[in-house]
């Protein structure tokens, strides 16, 4: 996926280059780096930092463009955003007035999309490992679809969907065997990884389940992996996919939709990425005149860059090398400490295009050596205590990985619209924390303290 952790500074763009492939983001004399309109500082003023930044705009924008490339080749086609991505109620609100659906992973993710509203014909649930509550749960909302990923699973539904006296709708989600060519930990549709059924089972089991009295099965699903930036195995698994619907369809059984996942790749650092219209060619060449109803599950493509996290810099230490240690670390963004993920890190401070710039460790304060957003990144030569920096294109897997761990409260959320902008979440503070915790009544009575 994007490069590795330790910048090449010979090769890294320049804040200019970043500038120039993010129209939401722009750099005014006065006010520093500004998103979609709104002038960075007056948000860390008002709201403090760390604090993530979602902006409608370009999640409104992003949301049109990958519809368009559908819509220009006449590709009828269902967009469920993989809530997993970014799921605030606020997102799912604004993808909600897109004519979007959601890819659900969890029972969690189920009650978040069905309060922010999205009617249950728009909800498609994923994931390797559905508890009977959670199937339950899908099979009482009557959600439009279960992409089952085991045998073992196929019989749960039927059996759950019996017990409610209904008749689920499910797809088979298959493993097409196919190298994403991505990060190692974001490839899902290799045999070994742990997701879907088997592609060599997958025709028989379609047959086997025709029987089932609870579960009609609809077609079939298929996630290749995450980031992905060739066409080359998008191509690879749709293909396979398309042969298993000739075959099932051979074997006198009905497929009516096919659920092509998510997947497409952004340009986090210098990355070609893909357009929605290769993405969409593809899926017409290979699945387009099959006659079924067709479904995709984007997170990354659509969220990640709709988001800052926006911090400041506690201190630099001076040294070998030089470190800037901010108030956001691997809590707040684990991408970095997890992917060894390379996310733009730009100064928020007018001057900050055009002061000479030096090499830095950019680290967070959370005690581990793996709490590092960058190694060998430029800024400014006079970055200080007390500036604030931005790290772009967070909004995907941001936020929704963060955790409290060293005691860190979750960050506070703020939404941008059209020059508006308000806090969605309030800073979370460590009384909150303390308050879920309790202490048994035997450590705390008395004679047990010994000091
Ligand atoms: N559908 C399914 C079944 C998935 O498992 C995923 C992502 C998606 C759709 C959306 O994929 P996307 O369009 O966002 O690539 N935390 C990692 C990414 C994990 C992706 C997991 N599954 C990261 O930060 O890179």
């Amino acid at each position: 996926m994007s490069a590795p952790l330790p910048s090449d500074p010979a090769t890294d763009p320049s804040f200019h280059d970043m500038l120039d492939t993010r129209p939401s983001l722009t750099m005014d004399a006065r006010d520093g780096l500004v998103f979609e309109g709104v002038p960075l500082h007056v948000i860390a003023a008002a709201v403090g930092t760390p604090c993530w930044i979602t902006g409608a705009e370009t999640l409104r924008r992003r949301a049109k463009a990958l519809r368009a490339a559908f819509e220009a080749r006449n590709l009828p086609i269902s967009m469920h955003f993989a809530m997993k991505s970014q799921d605030h109620q606020a997102t799912l609100a604004i993808l909600r007035q897109c004519g979007y659906g959601v890819d659900i992973v969890s029972g969690g993710e189920m009650q978040r999309a069905l309060h922010a509203g999205i009617q249950p014909s728009k909800i498609v649930f994923s994931g390797v490992g559905k508890s009977d509550a959670e199937l339950r749960a899908a099979v009482e909302h009557d959600i439009a679809q279960v992409n089952v990923e085991s045998v073992e699973e196929l019989y749960r539904l039927d059996d759950i969907a019996r017990a409610c006296g209904r008749v689920a709708r499910a797809a088979l989600r298959v493993n097409p065997d196919v190298d994403a060519d991505t990060h190692d930990k974001i490839s899902t549709g290799r045999a070994g990884d742990k997701f879907g059924i088997e592609h060599r089972r997958a025709v028989a089991l379609y047959s086997e389940a025709a029987s089932l009295k609870n579960v009609r099965l609809v077609g079939l699903a298929v996630h290749l992996g995450s980031q992905m930036l060739t066409a080359g195995p998008f191509r690879e698994g749709y293909t396979r996919l398309a042969d298993m619907v000739r075959e099932i369809r051979a074997a006198g059984h009905t497929v009516e939709a096919v659920d092509c996942g998510g997947g497409l790749g952004i340009r986090y650092r210098d990355e070609i990425a893909p357009s929605p219209d290769m993405l969409a060619g593809v899926i017409a060449e290979t699945l387009g005149d099959l006659g079924v109803r067709l479904s995709i599950e984007p997170g990354r493509w659509l969220s990640a860059p709709t988001g800052i996290l926006l911090s400041r810099v506690i201190e630099t230490k001076a040294g070998n090398p030089d470190f800037v240690v901010l108030d956001a670390a691997m809590n707040d963004l684990a991408r970095p400490s997890l992917y060894e993920s390379w996310h733009g890190i730009m100064p928020v401070a007018p001057n900050g295009l055009t002061s000479p710039t030096k090499l830095w460790d950019i680290v967070g304060p959370v005690c581990e050596s793996s709490d590092i957003f960058a190694r060998d990144r430029a800024l400014p030569a006079d970055t200080k205590r007390g500036d604030l920096i931005a790290l772009l294109d967070t909004g995907a897997y941001g936020f929704v990985m963060s955790s409290t761990y060293n005691s860190r409260p979750l960050a506070a959320q703020v939404l941008i619209d059209n020059g508006k902008w308000d806090i969605i979440r309030q800073p979370q503070s460590v009384a909150e924390l303390i308050a879920v915790e309790t202490v048994p009544e035997w450590l705390t009575a008395a004679g047990n303290d010994h000091g």
